[in-house]
């Protein structure tokens, strides 16, 4: 007998395909859970997500116990490269105490969010004058408790570029290598939990750049035109939307257009502001 009601609820809840053949992954995800309920069929746990007083709860541990969380800092650099050195500057070039926007959608365990943020620190310091903020979202709170900490593996740090180094702290136990991201960086993201699958997102502002990198892999094709679609709501006229290099939304019926690999652009309203490259002196370099 298959567990179809449990694999549409997901389906329907989080977007992510769960077709037959996910069956033998839902149900060694969820092992844990079924253990801890004390049932014993994928069939039995849908039973109690449908009919439990305690299931609202339970939906939030099938939330965190289905997503794949895979991510590294760093990850797709050449896109953080194009956040330096190309879309803030051309920023700067037209407003000069600007506030630059990102929103890391489905940000996973942080590393993705803290990565933009060490990287945009590091710009202000050479280049001072303005601001950035960043908001966070994934819709597992398991990820995102862990976000918020900012606490890694001293080998998961190994893939942040050695000057950045700065924005973390060490532990001093040799037993246990970790890191640290450095609270007035922690300070600059906003962690929130947020569903791609809502009809409309409570998010009460416009971006500069949104990273949505790896997460639309999971969803199909209808699925994932309606979630860039949404997103973009959020995305300021000119701005650019990131996706993962395994993806692609070209030819697709979504409101930007293909810029670089993996990098799209909503096309402006009127005047263009043009990508100009913001040339660091050797003055500020040294600073
Ligand atoms: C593979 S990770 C990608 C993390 C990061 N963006 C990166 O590229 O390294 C995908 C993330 O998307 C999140 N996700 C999956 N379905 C989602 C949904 N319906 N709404 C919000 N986040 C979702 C998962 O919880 C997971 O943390």
């Amino acid at each position: 007998m298959t567990a179809s009601a449990l694999r549409n609820r997901i389906q329907a809840q989080l977007g992510i395909m769960m077709p037959e053949t996910k069956e033998a992954l839902v149900r060694s995800r969820l092992q844990r859970r079924l253990a801890a309920l004390g049932v014993d069929s994928l069939e039995a746990y849908e039973r109690y997500l449908a009919t439990s007083p305690a299931a609202l709860e339970e939906l939030r541990e099938l939330v965190s116990a289905i997503t794949t969380n895979t991510t590294s800092f760093f990850r797709e650099a050449p896109q953080i490269d194009y956040l330096v050195e190309q879309i803030v500057p051309s920023i700067l070039a037209t407003e000069r105490y600007a506030t630059v926007k990102v929103w890391s959608a489905g940000c996973s365990s942080g590393e993705e969010p803290y990565s933009i943020a060490m990287a945009l620190a590091d710009l202000q310091r050479r280049v001072p004058g303005w601001d950035y903020a960043i908001l966070a979202t994934d819709v597992s709170p398991r990820v995102l408790d862990a976000a918020r900490t900012g606490v890694y593996l001293a080998d998961q740090a190994a893939a942040i570029p050695r000057p950045l180094h700065r924005y973390l702290m060490t532990s001093r136990d040799p037993e246990r290598p970790l890191v640290r991201v450095r609270p007035e960086l922690r300070a600059k993201i906003a962690f929130h939990e947020l569903n791609f699958m809502d009809p409309r997102y409570a998010v009460d502002d416009v971006f500069d750049v949104i990273y949505f990198r790896n997460v639309a892999i999971y969803f199909d094709p209808p699925t994932q035109d309606a979630v860039v679609t949404r997103l973009c709501r959020h995305l300021r006229p000119g701005g650019h939307l990131m996706i993962g290099h395994s993806e692609s939304l070209v030819g697709r019926d979504v409101p930007v257009r293909h810029v670089a690999p993996s990098i799209y652009r909503k096309p402006a309203r009127g005047r263009t502001r043009p990508i100009r490259v913001h040339r660091v002196t050797a003055e500020q370099e040294r600073a």
